[in-house]
């Protein structure tokens, strides 16, 4: 089971300690006027670019509530951290001194971050829909992955699919790669719990993946580079109303 911690500020963050923070991205036009004052100009040209209103204030709370985390582990303030973008646009943190890692993801109005030090990390978060199906599973999923999602009864078919799709999408993401990596060069668990079972040409040994809860029909799971010794969940709406 997972449990989730409400601080009062963010906790430190140590050595081989992952933290995963989750939030919902409908907030009030008051705060969401607060958080657009985050954004740089960059991101404020991103957000002005979608289309419709429910998707522009999602990335822009989004964008604000990782601000705000990176602020708190890093002690500065949210507008002062700069983002750099590998190649395929993974968001990494310029003069990192602390080498605090993270990754986000968000699905419908969720929003999930992890943080740990040092260490490659990647989330994901999706929600659990009639999207799954054998033609996406064997298109991406690798032979044995997708002849083992078969075996299952098929009304436990649609939760294995979330359950693969999120670990492959934290590991590419951890690995900064996004889908330039084929989804078939890596296996992972069918069913619960979480596993990282084999990279091709590359050792998982090094790997801890984990699936947690974080809402009623949605799949979450993260993939870091390290022997973990601790994971911590939080919820940021606490925190989030003591922020200004
Ligand atoms: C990364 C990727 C798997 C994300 O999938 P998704 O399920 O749509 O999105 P998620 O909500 O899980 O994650 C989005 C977040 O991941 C981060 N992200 C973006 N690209 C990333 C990458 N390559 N690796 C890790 N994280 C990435 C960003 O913080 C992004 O948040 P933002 O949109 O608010 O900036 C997908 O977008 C992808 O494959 N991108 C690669 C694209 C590429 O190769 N581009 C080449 C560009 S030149």
């Amino acid at each position: 089971m997972t449990t989730w911690q409400t601080p009062s500020s963010v906790p430190t963050l140590k050595k081989n300690e992952v933290h995963i923070w989750r939030a919902e991205l409908a907030v009030s036009p008051q705060q969401l006027q607060e958080y657009s004052t985050l954004l740089n100009s960059d991101e404020t040209k991103r957000a002005r670019r979608f289309h419709f209103d429910i998707h522009r204030n999602r990335f822009t709370a989004a964008r604000a509530m990782l601000r705000l985390l990176l602020g708190r582990y890093l002690n500065c303030s949210p507008q002062e951290i700069i983002f750099k973008y590998e190649s395929h646009g993974k968001p990494t943190i310029e003069n990192n001194a602390l080498e605090l890692q993270f990754n986000v993801s968000h699905s419908d109005n969720y929003f999930v971050a992890a943080f740990t030090l040092n260490h490659l990390i990647g989330i994901d978060i999706e929600e659990i829909s009639d999207r799954a199906g054998a033609d996406i599973a064997e298109r991406f999923f690798s032979a044995s992955e997708y002849e083992a999602m078969m075996r299952l009864p098929e009304q436990e078919q649609q939760n294995a699919f979330f359950h693969i799709w999120t670990q492959k999408e934290a590991f590419i993401k951890a690995i900064g790669q996004g889908l330039s990596f084929p989804l078939k060069d890596f296996i992972v668990s069918i069913q619960a719990p979480a596993k990282l079972i084999s990279i091709k040409n590359a050792s998982a040994d090094d790997w801890h993946m984990q699936d947690f809860f974080t809402y009623s029909n949605f799949a979450t799971a993260f993939a870091t580079q390290q022997k973990v010794n601790h994971v911590k969940f939080f919820n940021f709406s606490e925190l989030n109303n003591k922020t200004f």
